[in-house]
């Protein structure tokens, strides 16, 4: 087997690609032959030793896989030799075969091609948490997604329109914006070169009732002050490198919340909580409501080429590696 793995922490490139055995297998584990795994922002924070889980080199990074289950320990159940399936990990993803706990391994519905099931848990767990346990998103209710350009916001808009919600894409790219109305945006507002309330105000909406924030910074600011009454803003991730400080008064006057998600700690508390919302998610694949795309394909020993271009900002929704 081969694992992409990371000796000393620092930028993408210092990624290695190098043939290593395959571990043992566990009562309660499953073993996976490889497919495909996801690329996520997380990733590169991991790599340099900035995330929230700081794994020791020598380390493989990589939060979600799909493939084919290859054995099962003495106490699993729920899945037999050949399902395929997904499964999601603190760290680990990128190797060509991985061993991982039953309980965050994932049946797929036939309908879902693997490539597509690589990206799917962390942007559409992460998206559907956001809005429907955190926020309890009501049908015909303003949903702002800030950072609507990225993995998690693409996967945002498509669950938000699916619930009957309308959209509003924020990002920093017209190209890239273009895409959030391909997807199902109901409009898009670029929020590097203009201000967020007077976009608003030209669309004329007044105020939003539920923030998505993959962002945070001066955008995440601004946006509260957009916030209905009863609103809520939902933390996922400050992409902007800025943590805001969120002013009380704002939440206290709209008698709106600040809440926090994080999801990957989430899905390994409560697995089958994440299991249901899955369910849910394939539900609406299998409906045609969602259509995830991987929008750039690379080979695994190609990582570091994948996280660059992630880096870049170069991606519009999400980008794979096929083992
Ligand atoms: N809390 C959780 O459980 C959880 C789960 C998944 C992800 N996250 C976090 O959520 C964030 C987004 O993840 P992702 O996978 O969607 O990443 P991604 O695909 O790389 O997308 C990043 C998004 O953030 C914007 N962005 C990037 N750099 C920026 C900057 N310097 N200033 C302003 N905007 C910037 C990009 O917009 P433009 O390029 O269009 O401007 C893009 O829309 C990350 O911080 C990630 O760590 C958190």
């Amino acid at each position: 087997m081969y694992s992409i793995v990371v000796k000393k922490y620092g930028s993408p490139d210092v990624l290695e690609y190098v043939e290593t055995v395959s571990k043992k297998i566990t009562n309660n584990s499953v073993r996976i032959k490889v497919h495909s795994v996801g690329v996520n922002f997380a990733d590169i924070l991991t790599i340099k030793g900035r995330y929230q889980e700081r794994p020791r080199p020598p380390f493989s990074p990589g939060l979600e896989v799909s493939g084919e289950i290859l054995e099962v320990g003495n106490s699993v159940s729920n899945h037999k030799i050949g399902d395929t399936v997904i499964a999601i990990m603190k760290f680990g993803g990128y190797q060509s075969e991985v061993v991982v706990p039953a309980e965050n391994t994932y049946n797929l519905p036939k309908s879902m091609p693997l490539d597509i099931a690589a990206g799917f848990p962390v942007t559409y767990g992460t998206a559907y948490s956001a809005l429907v346990s955190k926020a309890k998103i009501k049908k015909n209710e303003i949903c702002l997604v800030l950072g609507a350009t990225g993995g998690v916001g693409v996967a945002t808009i498509e669950i938000a329109k699916a619930l009957g919600c309308k959209v509003i894409a924020c990002g920093g790219d017209d190209d890239k914006l273009k895409g959030c109305i391909k997807v199902g945006a109901n409009h898009v507002i670029n929020y590097k070169n203009n201000i967020l309330k007077n976009e608003l105000k030209r669309l004329n909406i007044k105020e939003v009732n539920v923030i998505i924030d993959m962002v945070g910074g001066q955008v995440s600011l601004n946006a509260i002050k957009s916030l209905s009454w009863n609103g809520r803003i939902i933390i996922v991730g400050f992409a902007s490198g800025v943590i805001p400080d969120i002013p009380a008064n704002r939440l206290l006057l709209k008698n709106a919340s600040a809440d926090g998600l994080y999801w990957g700690e989430l899905a390994y508390r409560t697995p089958n909580q994440i299991k249901k919302d899955f369910l849910d998610l394939f539900h609406l694949y299998e409906k045609k409501l969602i259509s995830p795309v991987n929008h750039k394909i690379f080979r695994l020993k190609d990582a570091s080429d994948a996280l660059n271009y992630l880096l870049a900002r170069k991606n519009i929704g999400k980008l794979i590696l096929k083992s």
